[in-house]
């Protein structure tokens, strides 16, 4: 016989025993509800890659939120798909844009909802690119760079000028998504000279040039028209190069710092755990939704239990926050209720 003074088993023995031992929780707590609000009136669209996602008019997402609110999901991350597209992205930065207006509208009605903005110029540019695009006959350009170059410099000016228009309108947090270099100190900067240096960064840090975002693409209506984001955003294969981008965002300033995707990326979660005491939020993206969908709507999983088995292993990666499509039904499937 085997020695078993040691059995695993007895901790596993009953519900209310494995409940006690239980070492991660998901709950809607720590969840954050991405939205996609775009121009117009009335307009609640289902996005197709996305089961139970819409792209909503400012009109339209105040019920939403008000049942996000309910729900006592804290934080909603605000997407903006304007009507006018310029290659500049000036929606973005202009205090009449689709985003500066939701979150007036939002923060008006809900004051102690927490609205991240999402600052990123791949939705507002008519490129689809994150920033601004070295073209020959633009006064930007610069020849000793090829054309269709996406330049860092002049676009940390606008993402600067965005981050203030967005805190002007009621942002509680601010979220660069391009991973430009610089981006944190110089959105830093910006909301400090313009007085909101109670507004917060949380920084895509870490961010890979990854196929799970095919879905959102869709849902923003912002693919790239050419090539692709690797001249930017990082490459899958790559380890030691996320705890530097880490480490150089916070020492710019980030308040809290993101991986994305999650699910693909977990062992950085957990490097990232370790290489920093910062708040560490992780981005279960659009392509991780639409495939636990799509394999549940075959039959082949069940979408709850896979769902939240996804969800609790970001947890146990380390990651203190969530992005994801799935807030809303791990509030019912818990059954948590706001107090
Ligand atoms: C904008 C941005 C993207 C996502 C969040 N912010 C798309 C991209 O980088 O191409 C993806 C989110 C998702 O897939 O759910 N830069």
């Amino acid at each position: 016989m085997p020695n078993l003074s040691v059995r695993m088993r007895r901790l596993r023995q009953s519900a209310g025993i494995r409940t006690l031992v239980q070492e991660h929780h998901v709950h809607p707590r720590d969840l954050i509800y991405p939205l996609f609000i775009r121009d117009g009136v009335g307009i609640k669209r289902a996005i197709s890659s996305m089961p139970g996602q819409f792209q909503w008019s400012i009109d339209m997402v105040l019920s939403e939120i008000a049942d996000i609110v309910r729900l006592g999901i804290p934080g909603v991350m605000l997407f903006g798909i304007p009507d006018h597209k310029d290659a500049v992205g000036s929606q973005n930065y202009d205090t009449q844009g689709i985003i500066p207006r939701a979150i007036r509208a939002i923060k008006s009605a809900y004051p102690e909802l927490v609205v991240i903005s999402d600052l990123c110029f791949c939705e507002y540019t008519d490129h689809g690119h994150c920033g601004l695009i070295n073209t020959a006959d633009a006064p930007h350009f610069h020849a000793e760079l090829p054309e269709g170059y996406v330049l860092n410099d002049e676009t940390l000016e606008l993402l600067g000028r965005a981050a203030v228009v967005h805190a002007h309108a009621g942002a509680d947090i601010i979220a660069p998504s391009g991973m430009m270099d610089g981006m944190v100190q110089q959105i830093r900067t910006s909301l400090d000279h313009a007085n909101y240096s109670h507004v917060s960064i949380m920084s895509y840090a870490i961010k890979y040039a990854s196929g799970f975002y095919g879905p959102f693409r869709d849902a923003a209506e912002s693919p790239p028209q050419f090539g692709d984001r690797s001249q930017y955003q990082m490459n899958p294969a790559n380890q030691r190069e996320a705890l530097r981008e880490l480490a150089i965002d916070i020492a710019e300033g980030a308040d809290m710092v993101m991986v994305k995707p999650a699910m693909s990326y977990l062992d950085i979660i957990w490097q990232a755990r370790h290489a920093c005491h910062a708040p560490i939020a992780a981005y279960h993206v659009s392509g991780e939704y639409a495939m636990l969908h799509a394999a549940a709507q075959n039959g082949w999983i069940d979408l709850e239990r896979c769902a939240m088995e996804s969800l609790v292993s970001i947890k146990r990666a380390g990651a203190d926050m969530i992005i994801t499509y799935f807030a809303k039904d791990v509030a019912r499937w818990t059954g948590a209720s706001h107090d």
